[in-house]
């Protein structure tokens, strides 16, 4: 690979310039409610409606509200630095646009191939959860559907009559896929109207647990607040709330994901940052008032469960609430997909409309004005990933392809700061250096703790995004093709 794919860097006011060049533009549908909402829309999901269980339960004990505050801080550093970057640059690419502006078009691409881990394998992780509390709403209908059709391929199942069979597929999760895949080609206004009403469902039924919930809390059970360590690292105690950050972190993704709505925003320099930081503040006050109330409902060494909080509603002797509880989050985990698909296809967009993807990619439908081509291309890899892999591997996948994308973005920060000081900003993040290297500095902490697997999982995954580079982006490079290597400013 010669140097100047390390050295080629696109400026920024002709990647703003050029954003909105193509056939057809993007339609500016988008206001600071709806933003804000989008971002709402795929923070809340399965961190809160599942994970938070296990991560109180064997990690952190009534202290995950700690390790809430503590996702929340790290996911502020990095937030404020997105929502600079998005007002400066504000184009769908996301992080893979402010790499290529500051550190070059191989390290935009390496970005670009990790946002996959993000966004589709982050699609296909929340799809095998609606799977899950789909099921258990229709379970509680007397409807249950076979077992071999709703896990992973190859998961041990037992069968109604006892015997033990291998699953062919979850089938819910690759349905729900398929369906706001056919939702987001229809177009983008369509999606957001649904999303908003989706995610005001969402908002209220964390809302009446948190409110119903508080009036049933047994402060006996904050006790110990801080369970003693088992003298085994992560397992309670500080290094507990530690790990419980680390599990719980997964339930942040998704504020960044405004970013790649920047085209599509009224007034994307104002409403970008107001949506990123607005969804972050809100999310995170919610979380850790469910923590409290859930520890306080349900001891938490109980709390190991599939649906936590419909656990919690138990504990009230509220079953009407538990059915709607269920719905809550089947509507909840339905937004985080069709945000994260959303999402994936305008990274694509902007990849393709650089010449490092294939130009399908960038075509947009003349009447729907959606990228319709690579919608359907993406709903059906995800699809097919929903299907037939375990929740476990993808989730963790998804964490540490985000905490990569999120140092990127701190170092891009810090690196415009230096290399372009003059630059108008819409928006400064404040504190800079320090608030981008706590960024950089928590989300590497929060990488550390990942399983050895996940890592040798990303190498691999990396291996083959830079032999794509090689063989189809490096080629087609619009950049290179134009002789351009303009600095960033
Ligand atoms: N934050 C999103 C969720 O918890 C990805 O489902």
């Amino acid at each position: 690979m010669d140097s100047s794919a390390l050295t080629a860097r696109k400026s920024i006011p002709d990647i703003v310039a050029s954003a909105d060049g193509g056939e057809a533009p993007l339609r500016k549908s988008l206001g600071p409610v709806s933003i804000t909402a989008m971002g709402i829309g795929a923070i809340i999901g399965a961190g809160i409606f599942v994970l938070t269980g296990t991560a109180a339960a064997q990690y952190a004990g009534p202290a995950l509200m700690l390790s809430f505050v503590l996702g929340g801080i790290a996911c502020a550093f990095v937030g404020l630095c997105y929502a600079e970057l998005a007002a400066l640059i504000p184009v769908s690419g996301s992080s893979y646009t402010y790499t290529y502006a500051t550190l070059g078009e191989l390290a935009a691409w390496i970005i670009g191939w990790d946002l996959i881990l993000e966004y589709a394998m982050g699609a296909a992780t929340v799809a095998v959860g609606w799977s899950g509390y789909v099921g258990s709403l229709l379970g509680g209908f007397g409807l249950h559907l076979p077992a071999t059709l709703t896990q992973a391929t190859g998961t041990v199942v037992h069968l109604a009559d006892g015997r033990e069979a291998r699953a062919l597929l979850n089938l819910p999760a690759a349905l729900i896929v398929l369906a706001l895949t056919a939702l987001l080609v229809l177009g983008t206004r369509e999606s957001s109207r649904l999303n908003n009403i989706m995610v005001a469902v969402k908002l209220a039924i964390v809302l009446a647990f948190i409110l119903v919930g508080a009036a049933y809390v047994s402060p006996a059970h904050w006790q110990p607040f801080l369970p003693a360590n088992t003298g085994e690292f992560g397992h309670f105690g500080w290094s507990g709330v530690l790990r419980g950050a680390g599990v719980v972190f997964f339930a942040f993704i998704g504020f960044d994901a405004i970013s790649t709505a920047a085209q599509e925003a009224k007034s994307p320099q104002r409403d970008m940052p107001i949506g990123i930081l607005a969804s972050l503040a809100i999310c995170t006050l919610l979380y850790v008032l469910v923590a409290a109330v859930l520890t306080g409902l349900v001891p938490y060494a109980q709390l190991d469960v599939a649906d936590p909080i419909a656990k919690g509603v138990d504990a009230m002797g509220l079953p009407w609430l538990s059915g709607l509880i269920k719905i809550g989050a089947v509507a909840g985990l339905t937004t985080v997909i069709l945000v994260l698909l959303y999402g994936q296809s305008r990274i694509f967009l902007t990849i393709s409309r650089d010449g490092l993807l294939p130009p399908a990619f960038s075509r947009i439908h003349p009447r729907w004005r959606t990228p319709w081509i690579s919608q359907i291309v993406i709903g059906s890899i995800v699809a097919l990933i929903a299907a037939v892999l375990p929740i476990g591997i993808l989730g963790e996948m998804v964490s540490i392809g985000t905490l990569f994308a999120f140092v990127m973005v701190c170092g891009a920060v810090l690196y415009l700061r230096r290399h372009a000081p003059r630059m108008d900003r819409p928006f400064r993040a404040p504190g800079v250096p320090v608030v981008p290297v706590l960024g950089i500095g928590f989300s590497l902490l929060l990488m550390a703790g990942l399983p050895f697997d996940t890592w040798l999982r990303l190498v691999v995954w990396m291996a083959a995004g830079l032999a794509i580079y090689a063989f189809y982006g490096r080629r087609h490079s619009l950049l290179r093709q134009e002789g351009r290597a303009a600095p960033g400013r």
